[in-house]
C-alpha cells in the first residue's frame, strides 16, 4: 500500500490531506504514517519466517514516543545508544528485556541505569568499556549480559560518514581480537558473554556486505561457543537502505535470506536486527511552505520555511530528498531548475540543489519525502528556531504527537 499518495490532486498521508494538517498547525511539520511505520517493522520480522529473530528498532532514527509505543505494541524491542534513548524506550512501554545498548561511549551512569532496568544486553565496543561495565556490575552485585560488537572490516559501500564496519572506523572490536577478549570476559564473574554483534553501516543498497559481515560473526560465534561462551544472540545491526531517489536496496526478503544464509545453522542462536532507516525513512514527509521565489542573475531559489535545523541530511551528507508540491501540478506543467533553501544563515542550508521543479508560488506547500529517519531526531534549534511539530496520521485521522516548540522552549534552563 502507498501510504503517501495524491488523491484528487492533493497529497494525502494515509487518508488525510496534508494541507489540512499544515493549515491547522503550521509548518514545518513532520507527518508520519502510522501504517507505513508499522508495516516497515512487521515486513522485516515476517521476512525471517521461522528463523528466530528479535527486532530491536533503532531508536535514533525517529524516537517520538508515539512511534516507540507502536514498537512496544508489536511486541518488539529497541536498539539504544544513550541513557536518553533508554528513558524514551522504557517510557513508551518497550520492556527492558528487549533492549540492546549500542555505542562506543557509554558512561558509568548510563551503564548503571541500563543494568538497573535489566536490559537484554550491552553491545561492547572496547576493552576499556568492558572493564568499566564489569566494575559497575560488580558494585551492583549483578552479572551484566554482554555481546561484543566486532569490526569485521567490511566495506559497506555507502557514504563515508555512515560507514562503520571498516577497520579505520572508531566502531567495534577488531574481529581478530575478540577471542582474547572473550577469554577475559569469561573469567569475570560480573559479566555474562551472551552474544556477538556487528553493524557495518547505514543506507546499504546491496546484500553483499551484510553476508560478508555476518559470515565473520558466525565463524567467531562458533569458535567462542567451542571455548565455552554461551552465545545466544547474533546481532547483525541495522543498515538496510531505502529508496530516496532511484536506489534499489535489497527487499526485506532478500535481506533476511542473505543474513540467515550467512549465519548458517548455528544451534540455539537468535538473530537480532536493529533496523532504523528501513522502518522510519519513508514513513514520513516534512511539510514546508514556500516563502519567496528569489532569482539572482545566476540561480533560482525557492525559499521555504524549513531548513537545515529541521532536516540536516542534505547539508550534512549531500543527501537527496524528493520534493513535491502538495497540490499536484497541472499535467504538462513546465519544469524549471531551482535550488530549495531554508531560512538559516549558512550557504550550506539547502534541501535540494538545482532540482527540476514544477511552478511554485509563495504560500504553496511542499512535501520533502523520506524525512522519517534521521529527520526530526537530528533537528536542532540552530538560529534559535523552535523545533517543528510531529504528527501521526492513521487512516483518516491525525494527531500532534510532539507540539511545535515555542520561544519559551528555546531558553529553558538558561539564566540572565
Ligand atoms: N545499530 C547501530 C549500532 C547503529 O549505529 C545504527 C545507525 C543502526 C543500528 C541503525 O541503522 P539504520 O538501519 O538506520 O541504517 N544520520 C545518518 C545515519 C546514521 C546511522 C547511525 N547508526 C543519516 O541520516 O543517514
Amino acid at each position: 500500500m502507498d501510504f503517501f499518495s495524491y488523491r484528487g490532486g492533493e497529497l494525502h498521508a494515509e487518508g488525510v490531506p496534508v494541507s489540512e494538517i499544515a493549515g491547522r498547525i503550521g509548518t514545518p511539520a513532520f507527518v508520519y504514517s502510522g501504517g507505513a511505520f508499522e508495516s516497515g517493522l512487521t515486513g522485516l520480522r515476517d521476512a525471517f519466517g521461522r528463523t528466530p529473530v528479535s527486532v530491536c528498532y533503532s531508536v535514533k532514527a525517529a524516537s517520538n514516543l508515539a512511534l516507540l509505543k507502536k514498537v512496544a505494541d508489536l511486541g518488539m524491542g529497541a536498539d539504544i545508544v544513550s541513557g536518553g534513548e533508554l528513558f524514551r524506550a522504557l517510557k513508551s512501554g518497550i520492556p527492558a528485556s528487549k533492549i540492546v545498548f549500542s555505542g562506543v561511549g557509554k558512561t558509568a551512569a548510563e551503564m548503571a541505569e541500563a543494568l538497573d532496568a535489566g536490559i537484554m544486553m550491552f553491545n561492547l565496543e572496547s576493552e576499556g568499556e568492558m572493564d568499566l561495565l564489569a566494575d559497575v556490575a560488580l558494585d551492583r552485585g549483578v552479572a551484566a549480559p554482554v555481546s561484543f560488537r566486532v569490526n569485521p572490516d567490511v566495506d559497506p559501500r555507502t557514504h563515508p560518514y555512515v560507514a562503520t564496519g571498516l577497520k579505520e572506523s572508531k566502531f567495534g572490536i577488531p574481529w581478530g581480537e575478540a577471542p582474547a577478549l572473550a577469554r577475559k570476559a569469561l573469567s569475570l564473574p560480573s559479566l555474562k558473554l551472551v552474544g556477538l554483534d556487528c553493524h557495518v553501516g547505514s543506507q546499504l543498497t546491496a546484500a553483499g556486505p551484510f553476508s560478508e559481515a555476518v559470515r565473520i560473526l558466525a565463524g567467531l560465534a562458533a569458535e567462542l561457543k567451542a571455548s565455552g561462551a554461551g552465545i545466544r544472540y547474533l546481532d547483525v545491526g541495522g543498515g538496510l537502505g531505502i529508496t530516496y531517489r532511484d536506489e534499489s536496496p535489497p527487499s526485506p526478503a532478500e535481506y533476511a535470506k542473505a543474513v540467515t544464509e550467512a549465519a548458517g545453522g548455528i544451534e540455539g542462536v537468535t538473530l537480532v536486527i536493529e533496523p532504523g532507516r528501513s522502518v522510519a525513512g519513508n514513513a514520513c514527509v516534512m511539510l514546508a511552505r514556500v516563502l519567496y521565489l528569489k532569482r539572482t542573475p545566476s540561480k533560482s531559489f525557492v525559499v521555504v520555511d524549513g531548513g537545515m535545523n529541521d532536516l540536516v541530511r542534505p547539508s550534512l551528507y549531500g543527501a537527496y530528498h524528493e520534493i513535491r508540491p502538495v497540490r499536484a501540478p497541472s499535467q504538462g506543467a513546465p519544469l524549471a531548475e531551482a535550488t530549495v533553501v531554508g531560512p538559516i544563515c549558512e550557504s550550506g542550508d539547502f534541501l535540494a540543489k538545482d532540482r527540476p521543479l514544477p511552478p511554485l508560488a509563495p504560500g504553496d506547500l511542499v512535501a520533502v519525502f523520506g524525512a522519517g529517519a534521521y529527520g526530526f531526531s537530528m533537528s536542532s534549534n540552530y538560529n534559535s528556531r523552535p523545533r517543528a511539530a510531529e504528527v501521526l496520521a492513521e487512516g483518516s485521522s491525525w494527531r500532534v504527537v510532539r507540539a511545535r516548540e515555542g520561544y519559551g522552549d528555546l531558553v529553558r534552563g538558561e539564566s540572565l
